[in-house]
C-alpha cells in the first residue's frame, strides 16, 4: 500500500487536477470545487506494448463502409445526434436534475426497441418498479428492453458483454463505483473511469452507449464537464423547471454540426416534439406593447424567432440596475453605451431589464438590432408594428454589420406571417430572390432612429 496511493485534488466543475487544495480553480475559475481523492496507482494499463508490436496503416487503405445510423423517431434528437445515432457512439446527455433526461432516454429506448433492436437500460438511481411507472406514463414497451439496477462499475461491463445489447443507457454516470478505486461514487477519479469504461466498450463492441451526468450547482459530484473531452457526443437539456418545454442543445458532436438543438414540451406521457419552435417562442407575445420586438436568431441550422422584451425606466439609485435574462448582460451594457453615444439617449440615469422571452438563451449577436429597438421602444414608450422583426449585428460605431444565412431567416419569418424585416445593408445582395415581404436595409443605428416604426 505504501508509496502505491497518492492522494490529489480535483475541481468537481472541471476536473483540474492539483497536488494541494485551492479555495479557487485555476481551470474554470470556479470557488470552492476542489475535493480530495486516494488515486490507487495499481498495476492496471501496464500491460507490456511496445512498437513493435504495432503497425502503421496508410489512410489510402482504410476502407470505411457507409455510417451506420439508426433513427430513434424523436425527430429533434436525430437532428441534433447529426441524423440519428452512430453505431459505436458514446454519447453525453447532461442537464439539471429533474430537467427530463431519464424520460427522454427511456423514450429513445423504447422506440428502439420496437424496431427489434435490444436495449439495456441501467440504472444506478431508481429501482425496476421506479423505472416501470415511469415507463407506464411513456406507453408499451415490448421485451427488448432490458432494465438493470446496479452501479458497480465490473457487473455491468460483464453484464453488456453477456447480453450484447446494440444500445446501452447509463443513468447516470455519477453513481456507477469501481471498487478498485477508493473514492466515493461521483468523484472525478469514478466518473472518469466510468466513462473510460464505457467508451472502450462502446468502441469494441460497436453498440451505442448514453450516458446521464447530472449538473449540480453544489459542486460535491462531479459535474458532466468532467467528461466532456472523452465522449463523442455531448448533448446539454436546457430549461427553466417551471417552465414545460426543454431545449437539447449539442455542444460537441463527432458526428454532425454542433449548435443544433431540439425542442420539446414536457407533458404527463413523457416528452413531446415541438415542430415549430418559433410559433412557441411567441406565444403570448402582447400586442402593441412598448419595449417588445421580434428577432431571429439561428440554432445550429435552424432559424428561431424569438421576442426581446425590454424595460428602461428611471433609477432611483445612484448606480443604475442592469439585468438580464437569456443573454449576455454585458452584450446588452455595450449596446445601450452604444445606443448613448451615437444616437444621444440619456441611459445613463436609467434602470434597464432585457429579457429573452420563454427563457431561451441566446449567445448569437444577430439579436443586436432587435435588443437596441426593444431598449429604444421602452426607452421612448413607444410601441413598435408588432409585424416587425429587425435582425443585424451592431458594431461600437453604430454600423449594423453583416449576419449569416440571412435569406434562410428571412424566410422563417415570412412563413410566420411577419410582413416586415429590418435587415443590414450589407445583406442586401443575398436577398434578390426575396419576395412577397418588405425589407428596410439599414447600415446605421443612426438609420434606425429615423425610420417611424
Ligand atoms: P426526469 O426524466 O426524471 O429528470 P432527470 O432524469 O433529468 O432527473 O424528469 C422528471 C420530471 O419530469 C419530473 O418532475 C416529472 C416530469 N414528468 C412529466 O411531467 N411527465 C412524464 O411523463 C414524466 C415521465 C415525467
Ligand atoms: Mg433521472
Amino acid at each position: 500500500m505504501a508509496g502505491k496511493n497518492k492522494t490529489v485534488f480535483f475541481c468537481n466543475n472541471c476536473g483540474y487536477e492539483s497536488s494541494k487544495w485551492m479555495g479557487q480553480c485555476p481551470g474554470c475559475r470556479q470557488w470552492n470545487t476542489f475535493t480530495e481523492e486516494v488515486v490507487a496507482r495499481s498495476g492496471k494499463g501496464s500491460s507490456a506494448r511496445s512498437a513493435r508490436d504495432v503497425e502503421t496503416v496508410t489512410l489510402n487503405s482504410v476502407s470505411v463502409e457507409k455510417e451506420d445510423r439508426k433513427t430513434t423517431h424523436i425527430k429533434e434528437l436525430d437532428r441534433v445526434l447529426g441524423g440519428g445515432l452512430v453505431a459505436g457512439s458514446l454519447t453525453l446527455v447532461g442537464g439539471d436534475p429533474g430537467i427530463g433526461k431519464s424520460t427522454l432516454l427511456l423514450q429513445v429506448c423504447r422506440n428502439l426497441s420496437s424496431d427489434g433492436i435490444k436495449v439495456l437500460y441501467i440504472s444506478g438511481e431508481e429501482s425496476v418498479k421506479q423505472i416501470k411507472l415511469r415507463a407506464a406514463r411513456i406507453g408499451d414497451f415490448n421485451d427488448n428492453m432490458l432494465l438493470l439496477c446496479e452501479n458497480t462499475l465490473s457487473v455491468i461491463e460483464e453484464t453488456i458483454k453477456k447480453i450484447k445489447p446494440e444500445v446501452v443507457v447509463i443513468d447516470s454516470i455519477q453513481t456507477m463505483y469501481d471498487e478498485e478505486i477508493s473514492s466515493a461514487p461521483g468523484s472525478v477519479s469514478q466518473v472518469r473511469e466510468a466513462t473510460n469504461v464505457f467508451m472502450q466498450t462502446a468502441k469494441g463492441m460497436n453498440i451505442s452507449i448514453f450516458i446521464v451526468g447530472h449538473v449540480t450547482k453544489e459542486g460535491t459530484v462531479a459535474g458532466p464537464r468532467v467528461l466532456e473531452h472523452m465522449v463523442d457526443t455531448v448533448l446539454y437539456f436546457e430549461g427553466e423547471n417551471h417552465a414545460s418545454y426543454r431545449i437539447l442543445r449539442s455542444v460537441k458532436n463527432r458526428f454532425g454540426s454542433t449548435n443544433e438543438i431540439g425542442v420539446f414540451k414536457m407533458e404527463e406521457t413523457g416528452l413531446s416534439e415541438v415542430a415549430n419552435p418559433s410559433e412557441f417562442m411567441l406565444t403570448g407575445k402582447p400586442k402593441g406593447a412598448p419595449g417588445s420586438i421580434v428577432s431571429c436568431s439561428l440554432e445550429g441550422t435552424r432559424p428561431i424567432l424569438i421576442e426581446i422584451q425590454a424595460l428602461v425606466c428611471q433609477s432611483n439609485f445612484g448606480i443604475p440596475r442592469r439585468q438580464c435574462t437569456g443573454t449576455d448582460i454585458n452584450r446588452v451594457n455595450l449596446l445601450m453605451a452604444v445606443l448613448e453615444k451615437r444616437l444621444g439617449m440619456q441611459l445613463g440615469g436609467c434602470d434597464a431589464y432585457v429579457n429573452i422571452a420563454g427563457g431561451i438563451k441566446i449567445g448569437e449577436p444577430a439579436i443586436d438590432l432587435g435588443i437596441a429597438l426593444a431598449v429604444i421602444s421602452s426607452f421612448k414608450n413607444k410601441a413598435i408594428d408588432d409585424k416587425i422583426v429587425a435582425v443585424g449585428e451592431i458594431g461600437l460605431s453604430g454600423e449594423i454589420r453583416t449576419v449569416s444565412m440571412i435569406a434562410v431567416r428571412i424566410n422563417e419569418v415570412r412563413k410566420l406571417g411577419f410582413d416586415t424585416v429590418i435587415v443590414p445593408k450589407v445583406c442586401m445582395d443575398d436577398l434578390k430572390d426575396i419576395k412577397d415581404i418588405k425589407i428596410i436595409p439599414v447600415s446605421n443605428i443612426q438609420d434606425i432612429s429615423s425610420l417611424e416604426l
